[in-house]
């Protein structure tokens, strides 16, 4: 690295922040998630038409129904005793779900209470209404906007998306909103925060806890022993009106050949050198609001990697994993399916993954009330991480307060 000493004296501003937790006391609150934004439901295979479904999304419970085309989403919470309507939802006219204990029944549209099943006459009906969520149904997900009942205009989902990517020489992982591709994954439920999920995802000095991941054994990769960041462009800033807001870490050269993160490969205290040794391969991570992971040309060149940590309670998220393809014909459709399905879900998602999700359950601990955040000490690798977390602090379209139960309507 010929440009590595002027880059060492500039790598103390980029971790310079982490003195600065003021500047992101909103994150340090978003225990609960944030909201105004588009979060990932389920996926369009598990409602199958005429069904129910449920969720929790930064602890709001939620019932979803697909009749037809038409996808609904509501307010998992019957106004009269408040027990979920999900347990055992009724549906006895089409665009209604009626309670299974007295019979409140509500407008899937509107949330307005439209009858009750022993009581036709009683005042409350067309009184009380139960929140609705604005859905969006697209790349093989089902997305509901989780926010204030009257924020207005609703963003478009794509603001909430890592931004489409150019695919240049280097970079050429398809985008999932890209018309030629083909979207796969899984969900499942972590126990940890899900701002420890996120900053997992994308944490550039994690990577031992992958040493032992038979992917890496399987494919000869050079993974280094983490990477240092070298000056303020290790990590850039996407943050233009109106589009997907970002940050990524620049791990892959410059256009200009220059490299802004320098892989560590060896520490010679310890004896102990990086694995594999098929060269390097340009794996670039970003981490996007309202928290969506993007990771390109991984787990192979010209797949990329989606995680979504949804929250579900402040000790509970919502872990979605999903790869990318492209592809352009029936018969590479099958090739991709098959390949995933026998090979990269087992490998990626639990041979690999795995250990993702057993370290954010195991820094849950430290983290529960907080005190994470004041003892913590940071250091020259957790740069993206500082960054993340203030950047996400200016861009955040606002931040979830906690459930009613807990004492505060969101009403
Ligand atoms: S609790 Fe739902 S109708 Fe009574
Ligand atoms: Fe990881």
């Amino acid at each position: 690295m010929t440009h590595q000493s002027s880059a060492d004296k500039s790598a103390a501003s980029v971790t310079s922040a982490k003195f600065g937790k003021k500047l992101y006391q909103p994150y340090i609150d978003a225990k609960w998630g944030l909201k105004n934004h588009w979060f990932p439901a389920l996926y369009s295979h598990e409602l199958a038409d005429g069904s129910f479904g449920s969720t929790t999304i930064c602890g709001e419970p939620i019932l979803l129904r697909r009749e037809g085309a038409a996808v609904h989403a509501i307010e998992d919470r019957c106004a009269h005793r408040g027990v979920k309507i999900s347990i055992k939802p009724h549906c006895f006219k089409k665009g209604t779900v009626t309670c299974w204990y007295h019979g409140f029944t509500y407008n899937l549209e509107d949330g307005l209470l439209t009858t009750i099943l022993a009581a036709p006459e009683d005042p409350l009906i067309g009184t009380l209404r139960l929140k609705t969520y604005p859905v969006q149904e697209k790349y093989g997900i089902i997305f509901l906007f989780v926010g204030d009942a009257d924020y207005a205009p609703v963003p478009p989902l794509e603001s909430d998306l890592p931004k489409p990517l150019e695919r240049d020489y280097k970079y050429f992982s398809p985008n999932l909103t890209d018309d030629n591709v083909i979207n796969l994954g899984i969900r499942r439920s972590g126990n940890a925060n899900w701002r420890l999920a996120v900053e997992n995802g994308f944490d550039p000095g994690h990577t031992l806890i992958h040493w032992k991941s038979p992917l890496i054994y399987a494919s000869n990769r050079s993974v280094p022993l983490g990477a240092k960041p070298l000056s303020d462009k290790a990590i850039r800033f996407f943050d233009q009106e109106g589009e997907p807001k970002g940050v990524m870490n620049m791990t892959v050269p410059d256009e200009d050949g220059i490299s802004h993160y320098q892989p560590i490969f060896e520490n010679k205290e310890l004896g102990i050198k990086a694995k594999g040794n098929s060269g390097p391969t340009f794996v670039r991570t970003s981490m996007w609001l309202p928290g969506v992971l993007r990771v390109e040309n991984f787990p192979a060149p010209g797949i990329s990697l989606y995680e979504w940590y949804v929250p579900t309670t402040e000790d509970k998220y919502d872990y979605w994993e999903m790869m990318t393809f492209t592809v352009n014909d029936e018969e590479q459709r099958i090739n991709v399916i098959d390949r995933y399905d026998n090979y990269l879900k087992q490998a990626v998602f639990h041979g690999f993954n795995d250990d993702d999700v057993w370290a954010r359950d195991a820094m849950q601990p430290f983290y529960q009330n907080g005190v994470g955040f004041d003892e913590e000490r940071l250091g020259t690798m957790d740069a993206v991480i500082v960054a993340w977390r203030k950047f996400l602090s200016t861009h955040a379209r606002g931040i979830q307060t906690p459930p009613k139960e807990l004492g505060k309507s969101r009403r």
